[in-house]
């Protein structure tokens, strides 16, 4: 089977593009299970259940998240309506929202998680080997994806090179910066980052000058996303459905013309 990932959506222009696009991108890559981190799809911070809706309409069949999952108020107070998103295991508030979130692609069960990486991320509850390995007993699932979100390369390869042989596949998000190193390891996908789904004339979604005006003058400023085209980003997981071992993973990368 092939699970299409798509990396980090950032605000408006990363949105429309997923929206308008996941039909096609699920087509062309006989997609049977899509993966969508979301968690900077509104407004370049967080994301709301109305958009939560619109990407599962549009064909996603679970929504991860990060470090901003909670940053839009009315996502805490909804979350319960929101079945198939996942938030990271190691987080306040930890009560809200699914930890697991599971769903079946013919008799498989197919496993979805998130979590959090150390390195320059502030407030995680856990860190991630020993938060990963109380959340395993709790899987019950044939394939198990990891959705690992986190700022440091070699934390998360560490990462997937501990847990290789007990979860199908590992795939950063968060630097919003694809990177070449996809691989397979033990029969586990591996990528580092699988790069944002957002405007392509930017700062990792973010309006230029704007990150500019802050790192040159030092000017306190307001989170404004860029707007304009979108890059498309993630990865294709192909997994043997009688192994439940992953067997290939390739990076997809859609810039605009
Ligand atoms: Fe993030």
């Amino acid at each position: 089977m092939n699970i299409l990932f798509l990396g980090d959506v950032v605000a408006k222009s990363g949105r429309e593009a997923v929206l308008r696009q996941l039909g096609s991108l699920k087509e062309e890559y006989s997609a049977d299970f899509t993966i969508v981190n979301a968690e900077n799809a509104a407004h370049g911070k967080g994301i709301t259940p109305k958009i939560y809706s619109s990407l599962i309409k549009a064909g996603a069949d679970v929504i991860t998240l990060g470090n901003h999952a909670f940053s839009k108020k009315e996502m805490i107070q909804e979350i319960d309506t929101c079945s198939f998103m996942v938030r990271p295991v190691n987080m306040e508030p930890t009560e809200a929202g699914n930890i697991i979130v599971i769903r079946r692609f013919k008799d498989l069960r197919i496993a979805v998680v998130n979590i959090l990486g150390k390195a320059f991320m502030s407030g995680i509850t856990d860190d991630p080997i020993p938060a990963m390995e109380k959340l395993l007993p709790q899987i019950r699932a044939d394939i198990i994806i990891v959705d690992y979100h986190g700022e440091a390369t070699s934390e998360k390869m560490m990462f997937t090179k501990y847990f290789s042989s007990r979860v199908t596949a590992v795939i950063g998000t968060h630097t919003h910066v694809q990177t070449a190193d996809e691989r397979i390891i033990d029969g586990c996908a591996f990528i580092t980052d699988a790069g944002m789904c957002g405007a392509y004339d930017s700062i990792l979604g973010r309006d230029s000058s704007e990150v500019m005006q802050h790192m040159i003058e030092g000017k306190l400023t307001s989170y404004t996303p860029a707007g304009g085209p979108a890059v498309i980003s993630g990865c294709l997981i192909t997994v043997d459905e009688e192994t439940c071992r992953a067997v290939s993973i390739r990076r997809i990368q859609k810039r605009p013309a």
